[in-house]
């Protein structure tokens, strides 16, 4: 039997949005296991469907408070090209009624970089999905990672075959020394902070970039949904946690 409650999964579902299941779930079970040493930190929550997940964990868990940060304009990719806003603060409150979570959320309509100036708490969950392009998330791994607590969770969405989220996870989570228990989920990169790694941590990070690789050629390749559901499960057993 799941630890997760179905309810959970329908009242996802129904928000438009890229987040899959599994990725919803390790969002859910993280943020649950937050204790309130820190707050819970989103960039980029369109229409809510990752808020909706983090906010329904924290509420199994602690109660930690989940800071939505987006100006609600949407993204280059939301926009087709026409460099026209997309609002999506309306739906994005509406779903978050609907899913019973609008108290312990606090949405925070700014850019994440001019948020970063003056959010001043500490962060035990810090999830990146905003601006995809490669400067953009530079800019929110290294204004806002400093702000997550030694033990806290970092999670980056898009980190398989986007080229901005992955090259940064690649270069300042799989390779880096300040973080451990680093592992992904579908095309989440996580890991948690740490003052230092072990020579063992460290192994197993590129052990996990490794299969990360292979797991980002392969995505490009469209299986029939069985066998791609196979290789998904197979790849997340490989990570041995
Ligand atoms: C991929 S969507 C997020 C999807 C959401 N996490 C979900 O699960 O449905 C990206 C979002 O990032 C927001 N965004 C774009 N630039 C941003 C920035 N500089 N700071 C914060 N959010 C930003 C967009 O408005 C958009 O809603």
């Amino acid at each position: 039997m799941s630890d997760i409650p179905e309810q959970v999964h329908s009242l996802t579902e129904a928000v438009e949005g890229w987040l899959t299941r599994e990725e919803g779930e390790l969002l859910y079970r993280l943020a649950r296991r937050c204790t309130g040493r820190g707050v819970i930190v989103e960039i980029g929550s369109y229409k809510g469907r990752s808020t909706i997940w983090l906010a329904k964990g924290a509420q199994a868990g602690a109660g930690v408070p989940v800071y939505a940060i987006d100006p609600h304009t949407g993204s280059e990719e939301h926009q087709a090209g026409t460099g026209e806003a997309v609002w999506t603060y309306d739906e994005f409150l509406t779903n978050l009624r609907r899913a019973g979570v609008e108290q312990i959320v606090l949405p925070v309509l700014a850019e994440s970089q001019q948020a970063a100036r003056t959010f001043d708490q500490p962060i035990e969950l810090l999830f990146i999905d905003g601006d995809h392009r490669y400067e953009a998330v530079r800019a929110d791994f290294n204004l806002w990672v400093p702000k997550l607590l030694d033990g806290g969770y970092l999670l980056m969405h898009d980190t398989i075959r986007w080229d901005g989220p992955r090259r940064v996870a690649r270069e300042s989570v799989y390779r880096s020394r300040c973080f451990r228990d680093i592992g992904f989920v579908h095309s989440i990169t996580f890991g948690q902070k740490a003052a230092s790694s072990t020579q063992a941590d460290r192994l197993r990070a590129r052990y996990v970039l490794l299969l990360h690789t292979v797991y980002d050629v392969l995505s490009a390749i469209k299986p029939p949904p069985l066998l791609k559901r196979a290789a998904k499960a197979l790849f997340m057993r490989l990570q041995i946690r």
